[in-house]
């Protein structure tokens, strides 16, 4: 039995800071779970909230939506889990469904199984990242792109023959990205990053690297080396405002691109279609690919044909999550993603 409170990380204010306090343990209600939190992934989001006062507005709260963890205890009307299940899901930042803490709640139609192949920690690497790219390329528009979703092996192969460009293919996003890029059969997929991940994305599907580090200006002759067919998608994993507009420029007549951050092209045109992806899956409009992505992730995972990001454990228990903010903050993490193990937390 879990004890009654236990230690959560808190934001104590808008533009305040994190401190470590104690919390009520919840108990699941009808088709949720109560969830031993293991890892939980460290997100950019995490602390452009804390900096810049973003999405949330009533204080304190809890952070955190990449998690992994033990199923504790089982809701009333949940069949599909058993208690000591591992499993993996996106929390929301609210007290008893934030990650940065040791128990939370999530709906069981939108938590996945983790296979004995994958740690608790390469599972934490998954939930966020993943779900901009599924809600950025499968959701129906306007959330998303609504290409054919190939979670199962009959709907993959839907976009054979079409080329296919991804900024930021090291970024924890832009992984996910080139590897359901290839299941959907794009080719060549193409992305930016720094030249010594290129074997790594290359494994993961990517079939040309160009280097981040190249002038955007030099892209069309680089991209005109590997392919002369148009992009009807581009997906920008970094969506800074130079290369939003590369990528607007790459992009075909009909195209769409799907952006992570704000929309910053600036001259826009009726025949090109811009998403600024928002990778929950709790949304009216998101929730159903959601139940239909995560019934299938545990297959998928399985199988291999989507692999976790490589992790780093930051020390520390929830206390690692502060100076592992500041990394991210910093441009100090590279190809991996950052995990803390909420258990090891000193009071
Ligand atoms: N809208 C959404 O739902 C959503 C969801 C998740 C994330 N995001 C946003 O998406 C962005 C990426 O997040 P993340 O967690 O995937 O990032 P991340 O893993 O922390 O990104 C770090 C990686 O970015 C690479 N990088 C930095 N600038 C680059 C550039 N100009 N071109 C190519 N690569 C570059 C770095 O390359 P090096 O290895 O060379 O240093 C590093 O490997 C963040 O802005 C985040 O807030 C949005």
């Amino acid at each position: 039995m879990p004890s009654q409170t236990h230690p959560s990380l808190y934001l104590d204010s808008k533009f305040g800071n994190f401190v470590l306090k104690t919390n009520k343990t919840p108990k699941p209600g009808p088709g949720e779970l109560l969830v031993r939190i293991e890892a939980a992934g460290l997100n950019p989001v995490d602390w452009k909230i804390q900096k810049y006062g973003m999405f949330i507005e009533s204080y304190p709260v809890i952070v955190g939506t990449d998690v992994a963890g033990t199923v504790e205890e089982v809701g009333q009307g949940v069949s599909s889990f058993a208690k000591g299940d591992r499993v993996l899901y996106q929390g929301s930042w609210a007290e008893d469904r934030a990650g940065y803490q040791q128990y939370n709640l999530i709906d069981a139609s939108t938590a996945a199984k983790i296979p004995s192949n994958i740690s608790l920690e390469e599972a934490a690497s998954i939930p966020v990242a993943i779900g901009a790219t599924v809600i950025g390329l499968y959701n129906p528009k306007p959330q998303g792109a609504g290409l054919v979703a190939p979670f199962e092996a009959s709907k993959r192969g839907h976009e054979a023959g079409k080329p296919f460009f991804v900024f930021g293919g090291a970024t924890s996003v832009g992984q996910y990205v080139i590897q359901f890029a290839k299941l959907s059969g794009f080719s060549p997929i193409i992305t930016t990053a720094s030249l010594k991940h290129e074997q790594h994305l290359k494994s993961l599907g990517a079939t040309h690297i160009i280097d981040r580090h190249n002038p955007l200006s030099s892209l069309p002759d680089e991209i005109a080396k590997i392919t002369t067919k148009p992009f009807e998608i581009v997906f920008d994993a970094i969506s800074a405002s130079e290369t939003q507009e590369a990528g607007y420029n790459i992009l075909s007549e009909g195209g769409t691109m799907i952006v992570v951050l704000t929309t910053q092209v600036k001259s826009l045109t009726s025949g090109k279609n811009i998403i600024h992806v928002f990778g929950v899956f709790t949304l009216p409009e998101t929730r159903e690919l959601g139940v239909q992505f995560y019934s299938q992730l545990e297959a998928m995972l399985k199988e291999g044909v989507i692999r976790p990001n490589r992790v780093e454990v930051v020390p520390g228990g929830l206390n690692g999550v502060v100076p592992g903010l500041e990394r991210l903050q910093s441009d100090q993490v590279s190809g991996t993603k950052l995990i803390v193990r909420p258990q090891e937390t000193i009071v």
